[in-house]
């Protein structure tokens, strides 16, 4: 059966998006609608190919539909891989007139996205997620791009896709370890700007981890509109959209420190949001209880809530000092001025910052 459960925009002026939420829609709903020329290219990758390839193939009656598929894995979003891209479509003589199709998770997103925003100074891209994370986070706001070895996702583009499309059914062949990384980034949206999802959270996290269908698409659902709204006040990040980072300045230090791909993207934001809002009690804004709060949810989704054993605040430090959202130097972090409500600041006390870090990397 399939059926559209929710449908938004990104509001962009004219680069405004729809994001159509649903069941059973691969292979099920019309697309072509969305490509102005003849010639779509898919970009997947080799786990996600064999299960839902086919299907998207479908959802573009009458275009001319190639296929790239990339190796799966984080440690593979580098140059190289990016250029097997440009490869395909070049071999295939895809012009300017194509449409690159994004189908897997937020790697396959990021990297066909920067293809889209580099082939031929520019082409339309369309974003077909099948990861929770994805679905909820990165598929939604044009942030695109690649690894380099001294940081995560510090080669891109902002691009934004004509289009994003959910099934909620894709989530079933997802591993459950992958499943808990998406609800770290559905966390983040209570955490940053909506108490009301939060309690929600509270009261349906079990049945997000079992993948209910209609806990899952609302949850999906709540999380867009978080995040096309934040996007749609400030598309490339002049302010309020670093809010989005909540828990990322101590995440990604996880994910560089532990070498790509180990330490899943989201399970090192569950962590990172837990030592924001522990750095943020510390800072006095939100209570004791409240940063208990936050972490009995990412540990409700089974996540883990400390870092590598062998990490050290001195690899925090150092790895913290070449975050994006830094400026002069100064290193800058997302934290919690209540539950709900996030600011990005570079006031945070120094003592302060240390003792998060120190309890954080003391494990017994
Ligand atoms: P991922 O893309 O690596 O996918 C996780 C794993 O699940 C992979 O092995 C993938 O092949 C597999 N997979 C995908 N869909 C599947 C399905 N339906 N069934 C079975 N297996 C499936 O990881 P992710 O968590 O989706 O994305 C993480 C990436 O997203 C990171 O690179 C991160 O930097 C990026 N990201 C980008 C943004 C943004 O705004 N652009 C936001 C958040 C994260
Ligand atoms: N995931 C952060 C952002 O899209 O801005």
């Amino acid at each position: 059966m399939s059926e559209v459960l929710h449908e938004l925009t990104v509001e962009l002026g004219e680069r405004s998006y729809p994001i159509i939420i649903g069941q059973g829609l691969l292979g099920e709903i019309d697309l072509s609608s969305y490509v102005s020329g003849s010639q779509v290219m898919i970009v997947t990758n080799e786990t996600v190919a064999p299960l839902y390839l086919e299907r998207v193939r479908g959802c573009f009656p009458g275009k001319h539909a190639d296929v790239v598929t990339l190796p799966d894995g984080e440690k593979y979003k580098d140059w190289q891989v990016l250029n097997l891209i440009f490869d395909g479509l070049l071999e295939k003589r895809h012009t300017r007139k194509t449409t690159l199709v994004a189908l897997g998770g937020g790697v396959v997103g990021d990297m066909a996205g920067f293809a889209a925003a580099c082939y031929q100074r520019g082409v339309p891209f369309i974003q077909v997620p099948t990861t929770l994370l994805s679905q909820v986070d990165s598929s939604v706001g044009g942030k695109t791009g690649i690894n380099h070895p001294l940081g995560k996702n510090m080669i891109g583009a902002f691009h934004q896709p004509e289009a994003v499309l959910i099934d909620t059914d894709s989530l079933k062949t997802l591993p459950s370890r992958e499943v808990s990384a998406g609800l770290a980034e559905v966390i983040k949206y209570g955490l940053i700007r909506d108490p009301g999802f939060l309690d929600w959270l509270e009261e349906n996290m079990d049945r997000l981890v079992a993948l209910e269908d209609e806990a899952v698409g609302e949850a999906i659902f709540r999380s867009c509109t978080c995040k096309a709204e934040v996007v749609a006040k400030d598309e490339r990040e002049g302010g309020l959209r670093a809010i989005l980072n909540l828990g990322h300045t101590f995440g990604h230090a996880i994910e560089t420190f532990s070498g790509y791909g180990n330490w899943l993207h989201g399970e090192a934001v569950g962590v990172g949001m837990i030592m924001a809002a522990d750095l943020s009690a510390r800072e006095g804004s939100i209570t004791h209880e409240e940063c208990k709060r936050a972490a009995r949810l990412v540990s409700q989704a089974g996540l883990p809530e400390k870092p590598p054993e062998s990490m050290t605040p001195e690899d925090f430090m150092n790895l913290m000092a070449v975050d994006k959202k830094n400026v002069d130097g100064q290193l800058r972090l997302v934290l919690l001025r209540a539950l709900g409500d996030a600011v990005v600041t570079a006031d945070a006390a120094a003592e302060n910052l240390a003792a998060t870090l120190a309890e954080f990397c003391r494990h017994q």
